[in-house]
């Protein structure tokens, strides 16, 4: 079981290097502890997102779409401008699981995948703490210079009857 208590961090990271991850979330260390060994943690930039999910709501898009393209001034997405040769790893605490077209993933393991894997989220089933990792290698996507504290985080929901 996780050593992480997710209810106690606060919302994530966003493009961080490495040592600033570690500095702003030293509870996640366990999680990097069983990061691929063939991998030097150094090379990637690095994204965290902590949710407090209720039933039906999502974490993450829940649409078919893949990660860090890079896109133009307009937001159109520069297909022809990915690294396929290039790894991105995510690594999620629990449901809901995130679901790529080959299946889902694991809880609590780093799944590699790269900018033309498509992949979407899933609905909380239950009240539920969230964590979500994703290191993306420095040449797809290098580090921010400072801001790295991630201050917010959104849901994604259908149209339900919600209450509390
Ligand atoms: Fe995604």
């Amino acid at each position: 079981m996780s050593k992480i208590d997710w209810s106690k961090q606060h919302c994530g990271v966003h493009q961080a290097p490495l040592e600033k991850f570690l500095a702003l979330m030293p509870d996640l260390r366990p999680a990097l502890e069983s990061f691929p060994r063939n991998e030097n943690p150094h090379d990637f930039t690095w994204d965290v997102k902590v949710h407090m999910l209720m039933p039906r709501q999502y974490p993450c898009i829940p649409g078919w779409h893949v990660d860090n393209v890079p896109r133009q001034a307009d937001g159109r997405q520069m297909f022809d401008k990915v690294r396929l040769d290039l790894p991105m790893y995510m690594w999620i605490s629990g449901g809901p699981l995130t679901q790529f077209r080959t299946g889902y993933i694991q809880p609590e393991k780093w799944v590699r995948f790269t900018q033309a894997d498509e992949h979407r989220g899933q609905q909380a089933s239950e009240f539920t703490w969230r964590g979500f990792i994703r290191a993306t290698h420095k040449d797809i996507m290098p580090p921010k210079k400072e801001n790295w504290l991630r201050r917010h985080c959104q849901v994604y929901v259908d149209e339900v009857d919600y209450q509390w």
